[in-house]
């Protein structure tokens, strides 16, 4: 860690007692949204933990509150709003206690400025540029009582200085870059992430060794498109590269990985998967839509034909690859028949998880602008015609499974009592029999039966 981060977080952590006397101070962040968020926060609670802070998972108890936002959609945003809302009276009845809002929510100025002056009792509001001056903020309101409105996007620097804190377990999550440069017209990422920057390769790898080291098993490479990792930096070497060189790392570990834009999704990154047994027998790729003219408007970059002969290849290098996607139904402008289209796609292509979202407008992005004349309850009708043929796929996928045998990392409770719940390489939840001490452990594990959501069976 750098000097002066070190020494701004001492002099914190000196400031704390006479704001909290009594007791040492616990936080509570939480983080909406996606993996790279949790990833976030686990840096904030890295910070805050340097500086003195514990933490807990009740509201009650804490004494900082720190909601790591999310802006992909505006359910998300309102459920912000509805929590922050909810503090006014904890911060009524102690003031002491400090309440911070940050990340991509926030990142939008006219949010900031709606949170700073609807909601005057929160201290920090800043964005996704700037977690490393989380003690500067502390400090201004330790000594001078200052609230911090922080919206500055010039630093673009990966802070490699800053400590992590992340739950205890097995799964790791390990960011490999930040930012997006693709601006789908519907999605607001790029505007509150920034661009595009990778991590040096050997500073991944030190992380990961790291990680290997303290037993982690399975580690998740985040990045809003991990396929485009590399771009700018002075030495080469792209995603494919990187996942070779981390899966030859020594130690029994799982490398997954999220998430995979389309058009840059490599055959030698298929080629690389099907290398290694480290590697999640596990693809990710969203395809948003299932009709050409809906995906030029989305500004995708690729055809269906494209998308159809990746996946195709992919199928046949990996033949127990598990597929999943992303879709978006709604799209301003989309019509019955291109919502069809779609349909078709995930029936021809037997996804076996399919995360849906009904299209929702996000100012500033190039859809917002554009005209969206079928009804939400309409796109309701679409989204449940859409999951309800996911359901079918993916029960059909996994009958098709019973009577194998997968090797699972064990993850916790199961849904009865007795059981225990893991997943396979290809991401597969896998249910069975078994005691506590195989959580955090790979087993051997034989499916016996299936429904949509998992394959239940007999850990051994
Ligand atoms: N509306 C609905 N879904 C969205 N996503 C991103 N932006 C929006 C939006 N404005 C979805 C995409 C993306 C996933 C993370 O969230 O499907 O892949
Ligand atoms: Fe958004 Fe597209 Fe970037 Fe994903 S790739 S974060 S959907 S702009």
């Amino acid at each position: 860690m750098n000097r002066e981060l070190q020494y701004k977080m001492e002099q914190v952590r000196e400031l704390l007692p006479s704001r909290f006397p009594l007791h040492a101070p616990l936080a509570l962040v939480h983080s909406f949204g996606c993996q790279q968020n949790v990833a976030d926060g686990e840096k904030l609670k890295g910070l805050l933990a340097g500086m003195g802070f514990g933490f807990t998972e009740d509201t009650a108890n804490a004494d900082l509150i720190l909601y790591n936002t999310c802006a992909v959609r505006e359910h998300a945003e309102d459920r912000v709003f509805g929590n922050v809302g909810a503090l006014k009276k904890k911060k009524e009845q102690n003031p002491s206690v400090i309440l911070g809002v940050c990340g991509c929510m926030v990142q939008q100025p006219q949010v900031a400025e709606k949170m700073k002056k609807s909601y005057p009792y929160v201290d920090l509001i800043f964005g996704t540029h700037v977690a490393h001056q989380l003690p500067d903020m502390l400090l201004s309101l330790l000594q001078e009582g200052r609230r911090t409105l922080n919206l500055d996007d010039s630093d673009n620097t990966i802070h490699e200085e800053l400590p992590v804190r992340r739950e205890a377990g097995a799964k790791a999550y390990l960011p490999i870059m930040v930012g997006c440069n693709n601006f789908c017209s519907y999605c607001i990422v790029p505007y509150v992430r920034g661009r595009e920057r990778s991590r040096r390769p050997q500073d991944v790898l030190e992380e990961a060794k790291r990680l290997i080291d303290e037993g982690y098993k399975e580690i998740t490479l985040l990045g809003q498109n991990v396929n485009s990792y590399g771009r700018g930096l002075s030495e080469k070497c792209d995603f494919p590269s990187l996942l070779e060189q981390l899966a030859d790392l020594p130690g029994d570990f799982l490398l997954r990985f999220m998430t995979s834009h389309p058009k840059d999704a490599s055959r030698r990154l298929i080629d690389v998967m099907a290398g290694s047994e480290k590697i999640e027998r596990h693809l990710h790729l969203p395809v948003q839509s299932g009709n050409d003219r809906v995906l030029a408007a989305m500004n995708r970059h690729y055809t269906i034909g494209q998308y159809r002969d990746l996946v195709g290849y992919a199928k046949k290098t990996i033949p127990d690859l598990t597929l999943s996607t992303d879709i978006i139904t709604g799209f301003p402008g989309e019509t019955y028949e291109e919502f069809l289209d779609t349909l078709h796609l995930v029936e021809e292509v037997g996804y076996d998880m399919v995360y849906s979202f009904i299209y929702s407008r996000r100012s500033g992005t190039k859809a917002a602008e554009m005209d969206d004349p079928v009804p939400y309850e309409t796109k309701v009708v679409w989204q449940r015609q859409l999951l309800k043929a996911v359901r079918d796929i993916s029960e059909r996928n996994n009958r098709a499974r019973v009577g194998r045998t997968f090797r699972i990392l064990v993850e916790g409770a199961g849904r009865t009592p007795g059981t225990l719940s893991g997943r396979t390489s290809g991401g597969i939840v896998a249910q069975g029999p078994g005691t506590e001490d195989s959580i955090g452990q790979f087993k051997q594990f034989k499916a016996e039966g299936a429904t949509s959501w998992c394959l239940t069976g007999t850990i051994e």
